[in-house]
């Protein structure tokens, strides 16, 4: 399979994401909103919006990137169904450019985490650096696989199924190893798109998910350059129960 091919969150990923993950929680929104005010924000790896929009709902300016069309086409219909303006690149935040800096940048939901080899994830906070003012902050929430820790648990097998419409499903086959040692789980998602008894899409897709505990992820942010970096403990609903940072570009 090419990089292209392996890539995630194309098509019937974006459908199966948007199907089983509803909008940002009050308390997800509120605590952005509160840290964040009337700054300038950019939501990298924004996705279809989940966060964005309700962020923009509560009238923070927020902009996002993504380097999948597919979800970000969909992040631009929900705009223009809720009247709402953003400016969203469609980039890979390996080789983010971007024309200004903003005041604050938030990876959400474990996004960061996707971000492989850890080399990768370090090359890019440290270029996320250079598109902050000074002064800026960077927020990053992450969490930890638990179940994918316990013993005899590396290898998992998965299968769900979720309604487009009374005719329509997706189904979602899923394979994933945990390194426990390296601490990332590799999956291969195999999506396919169920019209009455008739296959008529399917797709399939590769993916990391990284994890890094506390000590860990401030060190990394510190190797990075970020300054006076502050954790959240945070259990918003509907997301793994995780932690936030925040560091600062001084
Ligand atoms: C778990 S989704 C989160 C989307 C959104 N932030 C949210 O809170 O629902 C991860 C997103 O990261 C994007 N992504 C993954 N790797 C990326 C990369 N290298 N560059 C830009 N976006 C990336 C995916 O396309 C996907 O939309």
């Amino acid at each position: 399979m090419s990089k292209e091919e392996a890539r995630a969150y194309k098509s019937l990923c974006t459908e199966f994401y948007d199907l089983t993950k509803p909008l940002a929680s009050g308390e997800e929104v509120n605590f952005y909103k509160e840290k964040l005010g009337n700054k300038t924000v950019l939501e990298a790896m924004c996705g279809s919006g989940r966060l964005l929009i309700p962020l923009l709902k509560v009238g923070l300016k927020v902009g996002g990137l993504d380097y999948s069309s597919e979800m970000l086409a969909h992040c631009q219909e929900r705009l223009k169904e809720e009247n709402l303006t953003s400016t969203l690149y469609e980039q890979d935040i390996e080789k983010i450019d971007l024309p200004h800096q903003y005041d604050a940048i938030i990876i959400a939901i474990g996004s960061f985490q996707l971000l492989h080899p850890r080399e990768t994830a370090l090359k890019v906070l440290t270029k996320m650096k250079t598109f902050l003012n000074p002064g800026g902050q960077i927020f990053i929430e992450t969490f930890i696989p638990w179940e994918a820790l316990y013993e005899n648990n590396e290898y998992e097998e998965e299968e769900r199924e979720v309604e487009k419409n009374s005719h329509t499903k997706i189904h979602l086959r899923s394979v994933s190893h945990a390194d426990k040692f390296y601490q990332f789980i590799k999956s291969k998602n195999f999506y396919k798109k169920i019209h009455q008894v008739k296959t008529i899409q399917s797709e399939e897709e590769e993916l990391y998910v990284n994890w890094y505990y506390r000590y860990e992820m401030v060190y990394f942010l510190e190797k990075a350059g970020f300054k006076n970096v502050e954790l959240y403990d945070v259990n918003f609903s509907q997301n793994p129960k995780g932690i936030v940072y925040v560091g600062q570009n001084i």
